[in-house]
């Protein structure tokens, strides 16, 4: 099964620009990206941040984009984004029985639990005890593979700023997933604006960039303000069966760069490829 994980589109209303950017100009061409080279795709999660500022214009914007997408879409909020307009635009979207934005999709390959940890007035992520208790339920009415999808990481990954508005209290989620942790095939998140990949505690996990601004490879655990940076927007396209979850990065604003490694039939190979400039 191929799923698409996007995250962070931070899109703003009115056409506005962002750092320099034009969000919801570049979420359209993901879009048709996705819709182009991945149309095959069971879904798209986007892991939150989908506005910047949560203003019910900027939702407007997000939604006409992700309508052209032609798959299933499932939406998590994270720190930029406002509950109560996000369900103004997306009052269908699916939410537990506390309102949170919170659901679950059972797929050929397991259960896959997309999860709220979005607290207003902070960009701090958090998963509180009602969350948690939907979490519980959720992961014990099935034995099977479970895949996560979370805004904040309920870890430090060494970029000082970050870390400080990772998941809050992240033992006390720990501590739900841990008795389940053999069978979470993958965690998905966003929040970091860097492609970040590894394991934690055992279980698989990656971050893509975002789609309008970066954040800078800042490791200096003294350099606590966030920089961003030019880096590409990129998804991920994620292949998962019974054996394996393979997540590629795909720099879907490079495309149109790529060119044959292989010599033309006939050529020599090595005058090829000292000879050959894509630029
Ligand atoms: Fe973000």
């Amino acid at each position: 099964m191929k799923f698409i994980h996007l995250t962070d589109t931070h899109v703003v209303g009115g056409g506005q620009r962002l750092y320099g950017g034009d969000p919801a100009s570049m979420l359209g061409r993901a879009v048709a990206s996705i819709n182009a080279e991945h149309g095959d795709a069971a879904f798209v999660a986007i892991t939150g941040d989908l506005t910047h500022w949560g203003e019910a214009e900027a939702y407007a914007a997000f939604a006409a984009e992700i309508a052209k997408l032609t798959m299933p879409v499932h939406l998590l909020v994270g720190n930029h984004d406002v509950t109560e307009a996000f369900v103004q635009t997306f009052p269908d979207a699916p939410r537990d029985p506390n309102g949170f934005v919170q659901s679950t999709l059972d797929t050929e390959v397991g259960r896959c639990l997309f999860l709220d940890t979005h607290v207003p007035g902070t960009h701090e992520g958090a998963y509180c005890e009602t969350r948690r208790n939907w979490l519980a339920d959720e992961l014990a009415k099935t034995s099977g593979p479970v895949f996560l999808f979370m805004h904040h990481p309920p870890f430090s990954v060494g970029l000082a700023g970050m870390d400080t508005i990772m998941l809050q209290e992240a033992e006390t989620f720990y501590d739900v997933i841990a008795p389940h942790k053999d069978r979470i095939r993958h965690l998905f998140f966003g929040h970091l604006h860097r492609a970040v990949f590894g394991n934690w505690r055992g279980i698989s996990f990656s971050c893509m960039r975002a789609v309008n601004h970066q954040v800078a490879l800042t490791l200096d655990p003294s350099k606590t303000d966030v920089l961003g940076n030019r880096e590409t927007p990129a998804y991920g396209v994620v292949l998962a069966d019974a054996d394996q979850v393979v997540v590629h990065m795909h720099d879907f604003t490079q495309v149109d760069t790529s060119y044959p490694l292989s010599a033309p039939k006939g050529e020599d190979k090595r005058a090829y490829a000292l000879a050959f400039d894509p630029i």
